[in-house]
């Protein structure tokens, strides 16, 4: 196959939502239908240590270096689909976020009964810095919850996109026995709960039909009023407004019995997007140009102190990879043959022996990768977008043997720069402040810094609430800026001056009383 069409049939990806949705449902179900039936096993087993953060060290442990479920490759409709994990529990943290970066569609999950929770605004935020697109998943149809037109107007003003049904439930809760296909004007009526007996699922011809009456009986009428004040209360599918980010199309179902998850995947196969192009400080990449590029968005360090390896998450954007192909590594200007990189093809974990635009790459290392490295055939790139996001968890470091203050910081600075932790010096003292998207990163960089640095330390409350990145039109403003707020001012781990915010109407008025200075949220790595 040639190039061009390896790469045609890439789909990469991640699931959006909120804890407890149903993602990790869904993605077993991906898995099962692509065959990768031995993965799902493994989805739940990842899980399993979410609530408590020292059985998931312990996990961590056993297991080694845990990138099974970091990205899953299977096949469905003819297309490679990648998925990409965007760990949601306890273990939610800043490569959730970046994660995102690397994808070029997403899919949200939405609880009918919950509707459009706290963690699955913050995900859509992020997907909006590259307008991915995004596809709807209402989950949890089996159960009594909320009026579905509810839900989709929720998810149309908290989220700001438009909606547009692809199918309607047939019943809901106790009730619900199929989904109706907007998309072809089918009624997909399940044989059963769970849907694994899919040869005796009935298809109707036409909503209008007589044979939708002779299945539906009275409800029959109903179900076409209903469709009647839908459709003309939401948006028709547009595959251009799709693609850009402003329209999301919805499918109902029910991850756990398997229903309408087929009309789900039958049209992400159809209308996801293959892997896009990225752009370079220099110049856009196309997806379709030859020569290899991409970039690192994540690294996993092996939790058992025994192995100082990490593994870098690499997105290919451009060309093909071969097991031993040497790569240049942009930032450090020297090429590396790259024999070790692994596969993530859900069923199988070998080696990897050929990989295109759209796949990822892990790449065994001992900290010589960075997160927003570029790797090329030689050209000097440098991939952007895949930024530092703004903490929202702050803890002052404190240090149980003063003598390990160097080891500290040559610590923090490394497990800033793997995306473990963010860290914060403040310009009018000398602590040293990490920050956080998700709690259980302390834990880790306390766990890594003993094992790896033998660095103890504890961390404290301290009293920063969000952070944000400063930008200034000019010296004499900055130095202005500095001289009446340096109280809330700090460097970052690449030295780049951040507003520390002790809550968020400080950073409110701040703001208003430096209408010229940039507050940004995300930071170019
Ligand atoms: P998450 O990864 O988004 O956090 O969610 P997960 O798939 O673990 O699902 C959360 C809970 O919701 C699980 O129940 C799961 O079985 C249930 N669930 C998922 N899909 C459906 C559905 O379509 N209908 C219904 N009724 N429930 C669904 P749990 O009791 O928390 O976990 P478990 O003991 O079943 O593992």
């Amino acid at each position: 196959m040639s190039l061009s069409s390896e790469v045609a049939k890439r789909r990469t990806f991640a699931i959006i939502s909120h804890p407890d949705a149903g993602k990790t449902t869904l993605t077993e179900r991906l898995l099962l239908s692509g065959g990768a039936i031995q993965m799902a096993g493994n989805v739940k087993a990842r899980k399993s240590g979410r609530h408590a953060t020292s059985d998931w060290m312990e996990l961590e442990k056993q297991r080694g270096i845990s990138v099974t479920s970091s990205v899953m490759q299977f096949e469905y409709g003819g297309k490679m689909i990648n998925l990409l994990d965007t760990p949601g529990h306890a273990d939610f943290s800043e490569d959730t976020y970046r994660t995102l970066t690397a994808v070029d569609s997403a899919l949200m999950v939405i609880d009918i009964a919950k509707g459009v929770e706290e963690r699955t605004i913050k995900l859509m935020d992020v997907c909006r810095l590259r307008t991915t697109p995004i596809m709807t998943f209402v989950n949890k149809m089996d159960r009594e919850g909320r009026d579905p037109i509810e839900v989709m107007d929720e998810v149309e003003s908290v989220l700001d996109i438009l909606c547009a049904p692809m199918t309607w439930p047939v019943g809901t809760g106790k009730l619900f026995r199929g989904v109706y296909r907007i998309y072809d004007d089918t009624i997909h009526l399940f044989a059963g709960r769970p849907g694994n007996d899919k040869e005796k699922d009935t298809f109707i011809d036409g909503l209008h039909s007589a044979e939708a009456d002779a299945a539906l009986g009275g409800y029959a009428a109903e179900l076409r009023d209903e469709l009647e004040l839908v459709q003309g209360a939401s948006n028709e599918f547009d595959l251009e407004f799709y693609l850009s980010g402003e329209l999301t199309p919805v499918f109902f179902g029910s991850a756990i019995n398997n229903l309408g998850i087929d009309e789900l995947m039958e049209n992400f196969a159809r209308y996801a997007p293959p892997p896009q192009g990225r752009a370079a400080q220099t110049r856009e990449v196309s997806s379709a140009e030859e020569s290899f590029s991409g970039f690192v968005f994540k690294i996993q360090a092996n939790m058992d102190p025994s192995h100082h390896d990490r593994i870098a998450f690499m997105r290919i954007t451009s060309g093909h990879f071969e097991k031993g192909k040497k790569l240049r590594h942009v930032r450090l200007k020297r090429d590396m043959a790259i024999n070790n990189a692994s596969t993530f093809m859900a069923s199988r974990r070998d080696q990897i022996e050929e990989a295109y635009a759209g796949d990822i790459l892990g790449v065994h290392n001992h900290g010589t990768i960075q997160i927003g490295d570029t790797f090329t055939e030689g050209e000097e790139l440098k991939f952007t977008g895949i930024p530092n996001f703004a903490p929202e968890l702050f803890r002052r470091v404190r240090l149980r043997d003063p003598l390990r203050a160097k080891a500290l910081q040559k610590g923090l600075i490394q497990l800033s720069e793997e995306g473990a932790t963010q860290v914060f010096r403040p310009l009018n003292n000398n602590d040293m402040i990490l920050g956080a998207v998700g709690i259980l990163q302390f834990d880790v960089v306390a766990h890594r810094l003993k094992a790896e640095y033998n660095v103890e330390c504890a961390f404290d409350a301290v009293p920063v609430a969000t952070a944000r990145w400063l930008h200034f039109p000019d010296a004499k403003m900055e130095e202005e800026f500095l001289r009446k707020n340096e109280s809330n001012v700090a460097r970052d781990g690449a030295d780049s001056l951040t507003y520390v915010a002790p809550n968020m109407v400080n950073l409110q008025l701040t703001i208003e009383r430096w209408p010229d200075v940039e507050f940004r949220k995300t930071r170019e790595i």
